[in-house]
């Protein structure tokens, strides 16, 4: 069985230690620390839309400053005990880290979600959470590039905020176009302290798109984002950095339209929130493949347990099937909660985001994305 957040949970000794100097000033320090596990504490709860809230968390030790630091885009993985099972989700941050005292992570309410629900319509001051982190290569600080074009969509405006808070405070210079695509002004999250940092902030360009605002309702662009108001918006589009996140179709439309704009794909980076299908727990089923299992044969060594994979079958739904434990989140090769260590065989991985060259140099591969191409064994 692989660990757990709670079982990986920080002996001192294996965190990694902010060698900055005591009385380095924690607003304006860069962010070092990697691979953080342990509990933070609900400090308050913010309305943000009907369906939409801010967790704002702080240590639980009742320090002052959180134990660990990130970069503008990383994301927290949570887990919560839910019906009696343990859930892992990934939440990306949105407050800025200069803010060294709290984080916040912005939660939409899913109407089936299991996770969601339990954070929105259930989590109250002081209460606890498990998490671990920072996690993430979404991220932007203003060295990668001298403009960024950050578009999302829905909850996706969660990375955009932290990078959007981050530059205004750090007075980048470079120009920021932010650009927003959802419902109805009622869904625009965090529209208020949007208006606030476009004032404070000359480089920051806010264009929003709502594709339900009923006429006289909103101002700007009606309807979903098109090529040709994208480049209105945003001049010179081919030679910005480009980063999207948002629910996957509007993600994949968004980046049709780019292609179409003949912007240049290794410019345009991409978080993808959404599984690309409910995993099987989520949608309540226990269905099998109809294929008759015919590939490389994959052993779980701690359970002793083996089987051979269908065509295009991932290790992670071949210890599902076998009931073999292997804890997950977002399935898409982004949070890094289902690594595991292969002892033997070869995989292929689409997605590898979550694995550093460490990872990598150990054998460790992501459960979610790994399918193999001769026999396996792996560590769970
Ligand atoms: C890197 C990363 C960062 C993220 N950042 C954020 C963030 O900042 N804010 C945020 O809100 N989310 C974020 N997410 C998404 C988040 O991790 C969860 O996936 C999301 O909250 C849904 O989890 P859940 O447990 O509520 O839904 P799940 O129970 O996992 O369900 C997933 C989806 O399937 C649907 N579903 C569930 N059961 C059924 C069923 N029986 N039939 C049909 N449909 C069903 C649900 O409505 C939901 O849409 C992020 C994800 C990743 C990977
Ligand atoms: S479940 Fe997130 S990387 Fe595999």
């Amino acid at each position: 069985m692989s660990k757990s957040i709670s079982e990986k949970a920080t002996s001192s000794e294996e965190d990694e230690k902010d060698p900055r100097p005591a009385d380095s000033n924690p607003k304006t320090t860069p962010p070092l620390t990697k691979n953080w596990r342990g509990q933070l504490r609900v400090e308050s709860v913010i309305i943000e839309t009907p369906n939409v809230k801010t967790i704002r968390l702080v240590p639980a030790s009742g320090e002052r400053y959180l134990p660990f630091t990130y970069v503008p885009g990383q994301f927290l993985n949570v887990a919560f005990w839910i019906g009696g099972g343990r859930m892992n989700r990934s939440y990306s941050i949105s407050s800025s880290p200069h803010e060294r005292e709290y984080l916040d992570l912005t939660v939409r309410r899913e109407p089936r979600g299991a996770v969601s629900r339990h954070i929105v319509d259930l989590l109250r001051k002081d209460d606890l959470i498990e998490a671990g982190g920072p996690v993430g290569m979404f991220t932007f600080t203003g060295e990668e590039a001298d403009s960024i074009v950050l578009i999302s969509g829905g909850v996706g405006i969660t990375p955009m905020m932290s990078i959007s808070r981050y530059l205004t405070e750090q007075s980048w210079p470079g120009d920021i176009y932010f650009i927003y695509a959802c419902r109805t002004p009622e869904d625009y999250i965090f529209s208020k302290e949007i208006a606030e940092l476009e004032k404070r902030n000359p480089k920051l360009h806010v264009a929003i798109a709502m594709s339900r605002a009923e006429e006289g309702e909103w101002k700007g662009h009606r309807g979903r984002i098109t090529k040709e108001w994208l480049a209105e918006t945003v001049p010179d589009l081919t030679s910005r950095r480009i980063h999207i996140c948002g629910p996957i179709p509007m993600m994949d439309g968004t980046k049709a339209l780019l292609d179409e704009l003949d912007v240049p794909s290794e410019q345009v980076k991409t978080e993808a929130f959404g599984t690309p299908k409910p995993s099987p727990a989520a949608a309540g089923t226990t269905a099998k493949p109809s294929t008759e299992a015919s590939g490389p044969l994959v052993t779980f060594s701690k359970n002793n347990k083996s089987a051979k994979s269908h065509p295009g079958q991932t290790v992670l739904e071949i210890a599902e099937d076998l009931g073999v434990e292997i804890q997950f989140s977002c399935r898409v090769g982004t949070c890094g909660i289902c690594k595991v260590k292969m002892t033997a065989g070869e995989v292929d991985q689409e997605v590898q985001d979550a694995l550093d060259d460490d990872d990598k140099a150990d054998g460790i591969i992501l459960a979610c994305q790994a399918k193999p191409t001769t026999e396996v064994t792996v560590e769970a």
